[in-house]
């Protein structure tokens, strides 16, 4: 095979939270799309695309960093490369079976009766597609989609000038809905519960308040924190639908059709490699597809095998499990520094020099579902598996509470056995 080159990661100044911002702004910024227009973007085919962009990864990283090559969060590359990438019917979107169903389900009783999609609020942690999902539940009730963030809407006339957009079965979409403001989230519960708007005008004695009727539409919110979403919010959605990690047959089967659509030949091995790597989550394997491709492209391989996907994978020093330098160094912080934990979230931050926040939004979920950290209530803890994924020595009290623990899990299963 040719020579393997070696690729760095990112720079600085790109850090994942600010790139992910930024992208936020320029896609998520009160736009509308039509149907046809999302029917556009999805049957486009990235050939134009096809160069090697290996020169955005060759800067080194500071440590404490993520690359965005693992960042759940979207950039402003995805947002570029994913509009041919992004299904548009649900029987195109893979995973999330459970949520396909009950939606399918919906869509198809809401078009029979004539009316909008009652509103739904999507939560999980990001890169799952639920800014995909809500695209392609306007897609199928036939709907335009106006896309926006909780942040973008900071004053009434943000809102009043969004809903005063909307057409009878629209869905609005609002990003980071935990973020919307308190003016804002009273302004939208009349929107949301009875279609109509109270607008105000005057001050004091001479307020007056005016009632807009709008047309029946459906409101999608999505969040990273569902828990900092109010009650009284929460309650006036129809639907609350969580977003689950991806299977790895899944993965594989979104890897394998991407490669399609990007043109390159990827052996089943291989997608099981890229599968493995993408932590569970769309956004990630579609960037790491992209990756695979760059590299073969540059090694002039017009196949994909097991091991040129690992080599470019691992030259983008993305392990076999997927996790890259920060997750590495979120782990060994906790075990050099912290005894393997507990610790708190915010001293882990401050080491690491990323905020607290990122930690929790875009780290941890991961590094928790997968076995290598446990949250306690004293703070974060490595589990002996990160241990040996560093190829480190599990302390000995570590091994034994192991022991303990599985004990207990044991007894407590025999006593509810012999309990039946
Ligand atoms: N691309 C990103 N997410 C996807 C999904 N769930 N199904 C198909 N293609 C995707």
């Amino acid at each position: 095979m040719a020579i393997i080159p070696s690729f760095g990661e990112e720079s600085n100044k790109t850090s994942r939270k600010k790139r992910g911002a930024d992208s936020e702004r320029e896609e998520i910024s009160q736009v509308s799309e039509s149907r046809a227009d999302s029917n556009a973007n999805a049957n486009t085919n990235s050939n134009k695309d096809s160069e090697p962009r290996l020169e955005q990864s060759n800067a080194q990283l500071p440590s404490g960093k993520r690359s965005t090559v693992l960042s759940a969060g979207e950039t402003a590359a995805d947002v570029r490369n994913d509009a041919a990438l992004r299904p548009s019917t649900l029987s195109e979107y893979i995973g999330q079976s459970r949520l396909k169903a009950m939606m399918q389900m919906s869509i198809a009783a809401a078009k029979s009766r004539g009316e909008a999609l009652d509103h739904v609020l999507f939560y999980g942690p990001p890169g799952l597609g639920k800014t995909t999902l809500s695209r392609v539940i306007a897609n199928e009730m036939n709907a335009k989609i106006h896309l926006t963030s909780g942040p973008s809407l900071e004053r009434p006339r943000d809102i009043i000038g969004l809903v005063h957009q909307l057409e009878a079965h629209d869905v609005l979409f609002i990003d980071e809905i935990h973020r919307l403001s308190r003016v804002a989230e009273e302004l939208l519960y009349p929107a949301i519960e009875d279609f109509a708007i109270d607008l105000t005008s005057g001050k004091g004695h001479a307020t007056r308040t005016m009632r807009l009727d709008l047309p029946k539409f459906t409101l999608i919110g999505a969040t990273t924190k569902a828990g900092m979403i109010s009650n009284a919010l929460r309650d006036r959605f129809g639907f609350v639908c969580r977003l689950e990690f991806y299977t790895h047959e899944e993965l594989g089967l979104i890897v394998a059709r991407t490669s399609g659509i990007l043109g390159i030949e990827l052996t089943d091995e291989a997608v099981h490699v890229v599968a493995s790597r993408a932590r569970g989550t769309p956004r990630i394997a579609n960037r790491l597809v992209r990756l695979v491709r760059d590299y073969a492209h540059y090694c002039g391989q017009a196949i994909v095998d097991k091991e040129l996907a690992a080599a470019a994978l691992t030259s983008y020093q993305i392990d076999s499990s997927g996790l890259d330098p920060t997750d590495r160094r979120f782990l060994q912080i906790l075990i050099d520094h912290y005894n393997g934990g507990p610790v708190g979230i915010e001293t882990i931050a401050a080491t690491l020099g990323e905020d607290s926040d990122t930690l929790e939004d875009v780290y941890e979920p991961f590094l928790i579902q997968n076995g290598f950290l446990q949250r306690t209530p004293r703070g974060r803890a490595v589990t002996p598996l990160a241990y040996t994924h560093l190829n480190r020595t599990v302390p000995a009290a570590l091994q034994a509470m192991q022991a303990l623990q599985l004990n207990l899990e044991l007894n407590n299963g025999q006593n509810s056995a012999d309990d039946k």
